[in-house]
């Protein structure tokens, strides 16, 4: 019989203790994780990619099927294509809108991509055999849903490094699949800038710049 606190097998467990002050180093990350548009120029250490994507991939997913693909973005033209294809679905999106939001919306900035000195594009996969389908008969979007925990994960842990993270939504899923040359079947789930922030701030940008304030927490939550 394996001693308490030890399992049976190759691998012991020997569960780290999180405590108080922990908790609240924790809180704080949340607090001020930020998504980011404003970057300094200066590259990131050398590993600290590798280290943050390993992180990532530490994350949940349906099945263990593992389904995000990331992208490293590091040649020059295909970057300024993507700036380019950003600049013409923003000219859309401003149209939709009118009057003072119009104004409002033409003085926001909703991307990094000009200065980040990391750009990662994350994807799923949808045909992946990996976690033999477990868990995505009803749902097959739960792969998708993984994909975005992943980010979530490496947006968190890049902050831990002082490292801020901009998601670009604003493009065409087919075109960045263009730019990139990926597999057509691959999902775009998003377009990921990340750098050392030029300003740190606890509040969102968009709250701070009066497009959409946080709502309280109390409007979200029902009980039955
Ligand atoms: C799925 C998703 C897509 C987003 N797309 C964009 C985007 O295209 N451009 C942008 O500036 N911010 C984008 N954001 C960031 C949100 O605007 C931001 O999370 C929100 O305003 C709250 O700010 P905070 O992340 O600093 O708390 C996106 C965030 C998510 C989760």
């Amino acid at each position: 019989m394996a001693p308490t606190g030890q399992r049976p097998g190759r691998y012991r467990t020997h569960s780290p203790h999180f405590d108080a002050a922990f908790r609240r180093r924790l809180e704080t990350l949340f607090r001020w994780r930020r998504d980011v548009r404003r970057f300094r120029a200066d590259p990131l250490p050398s590993g600290l990619v590798e280290r943050l994507l390993a992180q990532a991939d530490a994350a949940p997913s349906v099945g263990n099927s593992q389904p995000w693909r990331f992208v490293v973005v590091e040649d020059e033209g295909r970057r300024r294509a993507a700036r380019a294809h950003f600049a013409a679905v923003n000219e859309r999106a401003l149209a939709g809108y009118r009057g003072e939001r119009a104004r409002l919306y033409a003085s926001l900035k909703l991307e990094g991509m000009d200065r980040a000195p990391v750009q990662l594009v994350a994807f799923c996969d949808p045909d992946t055999d990996q976690g033999h389908g477990l868990g995505r008969l009803t749902m097959p979007q739960t792969l998708e849903w993984s994909v975005v925990l992943a980010i979530a994960q490496l947006w968190l842990a890049a902050r831990a490094h002082g490292v801020g993270l901009g998601w670009v939504s604003l493009l065409e899923p087919a075109v960045v699949a263009e730019i990139l040359a990926v597999p057509q079947r691959w999902r775009f789930i998003g377009w990921l800038c990340l750098g050392y922030p030029e300003e740190e701030s606890p509040e969102p940008e968009l709250e701070r710049l009066g497009w959409q304030r946080r709502t309280p927490l109390g409007e979200r939550i029902f009980h039955r």
